[in-house]
C-alpha cells in the first residue's frame, strides 16, 4: 500500500508545519530528489492508506510526445514531491514501443483483487489505433505488467479518465471523437470494460469526474489541441443520466486559467482542480495549474489564484500570504554574478550570470519571516534556454537544494522553493558551481509569516 518506504509517523506535526507552504500554479516544480521539474502530466492522485499519503502518476514528456514513461511522485503535503520511480517504461516494441502514443494515466485500486490498476490511452503517432489501454501493479507506485488494450466496447477512445463510486464500482470515462464522452462500467477486477452506462453526444475530452453530496461532476474540456478553452462541466445525479448542459466553472474568456482538466482530487470535504497548462512547443515546460474548486449543490467554481494555502489534513484551502519582495539586482553579486537588464523584470533588471565557470552567486542576506516556520518562496526568474536550467540554493548556510527552472523568456515564471525559514533575518544564496548557468533572478517572494 505503500508509496514510499521513510514514512515519518509525524503526520499532525507535518500539517501544522506546513502553514505556509504554497500552491504555486504554473510554476516550475522541483522533486525534491531529482533536482528537475516534475514530470507527470496529464495525470491524476492516487491516495494511499489511512494516512496522509498521495501519490501524483502522470506522463513523463522529457523528450517531447512519444511515450517514455509514466511515472509516479509522492508526497504527505501535496506541496513536497520526492521521484518514487516508473511504473511503466518503452519497451523495444508494442503498445509501449517507440513513437508511440501513451496519455493520461489514471489508477485505482481494487478492494477485492488488492490490486492497483492503471488504464492509459494507447494510439499509433497519428491517432489512429485510439484505444484505451490497461495494466496491473502490486503497489501504487511499484512496477506494473501491461496487459492490454482494445476500443472499449468497439468505439475509439483517446483521452481518458477513471471513477470509482461509493459502492465500489468503477467506470471508465472515455472520449469517443465519432459519437461524444461516454461513461462505460468496467468488470468487477476493473479489467474489462464491461457495459455502456452514459453517452453525451458533446465533443468533451480530459474528462474527471467527482460527486458531492449526491450529485456527481463530469468536467472535461472542448476540443482545441494543446490550446486551453473554456473547460465546463455537467452534473446528474445519477451516473446514468440524465446529464444537464455543459457549463464553464472558471471565469468565462480566461481559457480555464490557461489550462486543460486532468483530473479533480478530494481532499476532506474539498476539491483541488489539477490542470495542465501545456506548451506544445517543449511539453517537458508544460507546468501544473492546480486551484481550490468549489462545489455547492449543483454548482462548480474555480477562481485563479497565484498562490494559496493547501492544508492536506483537513482540506482546508486559503489564499496565499502577503509577500516581502526582494529585487536580484538588490542582493550582493558575486563570484561573477553581475546585473543584467531584462525589459519583462520589475526594475527592468535582474541577477545574471549565475553560475558558470565562475560560479556566480547571487546572496540575499537579510529575508524576513515573522516566524520560525517551513515556507514557501517563488523565485521570479528567466531563462531564455530550451531546455532546464538549475540552481542550488541554500538557506541560512544549511545543505543546498537542487532547484530547476524550466524555459521563461520576455516574461519571468516562477520557481518554488520550499525551506525552513527562522523568524528575522535569513540569507538565501542561489548559485551552481558545475559549470552550468543558473536562471535570471529577477527577484524573491517570501511569505511575511
Ligand atoms: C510564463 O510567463 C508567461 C508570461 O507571463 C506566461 O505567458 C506563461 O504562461 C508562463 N508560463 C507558464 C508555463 O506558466
Ligand atoms: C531523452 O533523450 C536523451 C537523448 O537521446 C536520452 O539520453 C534520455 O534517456 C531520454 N530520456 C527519456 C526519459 O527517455
Ligand atoms: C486484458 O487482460 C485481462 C486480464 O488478463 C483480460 O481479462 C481481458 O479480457 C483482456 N482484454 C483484452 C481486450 O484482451
Ligand atoms: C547541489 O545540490 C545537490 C542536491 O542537494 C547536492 O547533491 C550538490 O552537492 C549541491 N552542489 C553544491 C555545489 O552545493
Amino acid at each position: 500500500m505503500r508509496c514510499f518506504k521513510n514514512i515519518a509517523p509525524v503526520v499532525l506535526l507535518a500539517s501544522l508545519a506546513s502553514a505556509t507552504l504554497q500552491i504555486v500554479p504554473g510554476a516550475t516544480w522541483t522533486a525534491t530528489n531529482t533536482g528537475n521539474h516534475i514530470q507527470a502530466h496529464g495525470g491524476g492522485i492516487t491516495k494511499v492508506g489511512k494516512t496522509y499519503y498521495w501519490c501524483v502518476i502522470g506522463e513523463d514528456k522529457t523528450n517531447g510526445t512519444s511515450f517514455q514513461n509514466i511515472q509516479c511522485y509522492s508526497s504527505s503535503n501535496l506541496i513536497e514531491w520526492k521521484y518514487e520511480g516508473a511504473l511503466l517504461s518503452r519497451t523495444s516494441s508494442g503498445d509501449l514501443g517507440p513513437n508511440r502514443v501513451v496519455e493520461r494515466p489514471k489508477v485505482i485500486y481494487n478492494k477485492a483483487t488488492k490490486k492497483y490498476v492503471l488504464w492509459m490511452h494507447i494510439d499509433d503517432s497519428g491517432y489512429a489505433e485510439a484505444k484505451a489501454g490497461v495494466a496491473i501493479g502490486d503497489t501504487v507506485c511499484g512496477k506494473y505488467t501491461y496487459l492490454n488494450s482494445s476500443r472499449p466496447l468497439g468505439f475509439v477512445s483517446r483521452d481518458m479518465g477513471l471513477y470509482v463510486d461509493d459502492d465500489d464500482k468503477a467506470y471508465l470515462l472515455t472520449e469517443d471523437r465519432n459519437n461524444g464522452l461516454r461513461i462505460d462500467l468496467l468488470s468487477d477486477d476493473y479489467l474489462t470494460v464491461k457495459q455502456a452506462t452514459y453517452q453525451w453526444k458533446d465533443s468533451i475530452e480530459a474528462p474527471a469526474l467527482i460527486k458531492k453530496n449526491g450529485v456527481y461532476f463530469m468536467f472535461g474540456s472542448t476540443l482545441s489541441g494543446w490550446d486551453p478553452n473554456d473547460n465546463k462541466y455537467s452534473t446528474a445525479t445519477n451516473i446514468a443520466g440524465p446529464w444537464s448542459a455543459w457549463k464553464t466553472f472558471a471565469d468565462s474568456g480566461s481559457k480555464t486559467y490557461n489550462s486543460q482538466t486532468t483530473f479533480v482530487l478530494p481532499v476532506g470535504n474539498n476539491f483541488v482542480y489539477m490542470g495542465d497548462r501545456w506548451v506544445s512547443s517543449n511539453l517537458m515546460r508544460s507546468t501544473y495549474v492546480w486551484l481550490p474548486l468549489t462545489i455547492s449543490g449543483t454548482t462548480a467554481s474555480m477562481k485563479n489564484a497565484v498562490n494559496w494555502v493547501l492544508d492536506a489534513s483537513s482540506g482546508s484551502m486559503t489564499s496565499g500570504p502577503s509577500e516581502n519582495v526582494y529585487e536580484g539586482e538588490s542582493a550582493t553579486l558575486s563570484s561573477g554574478a553581475k546585473t543584467v537588464s531584462c525589459s519583462g523584470c520589475s526594475g527592468s533588471t535582474a541577477a545574471g550570470y549565475v553560475g558558470g565557470s565562475s560560479a556566480g552567486a547571487v546572496t540575499f542576506s537579510s529575508v524576513q519571516s515573522s516566524a520560525t516556520t517551513r515556507s514557501t518562496i517563488r523565485i521570479k526568474y528567466l531563462n531564455g534556454d530550451s531546455s532546464q536550467r538549475h540552481a542550488n540554493v541554500s538557506v541560512n548556510g544549511g545543505i543546498s537544494q537542487r532547484i530547476a527552472f524550466v524555459p521563461a523568456s520576455g516574461d519571468p515564471n516562477s520557481s518554488v522553493l520550499h525551506a525552513d525559514l527562522k523568524a528575522g533575518a535569513n540569507t538565501i544564496k542561489i548559485s551552481t558551481s558545475d559549470g552550468s548557468w543558473g536562471p535570471d533572478v529577477d527577484r524573491l517572494m517570501v511569505p511575511q509569516s
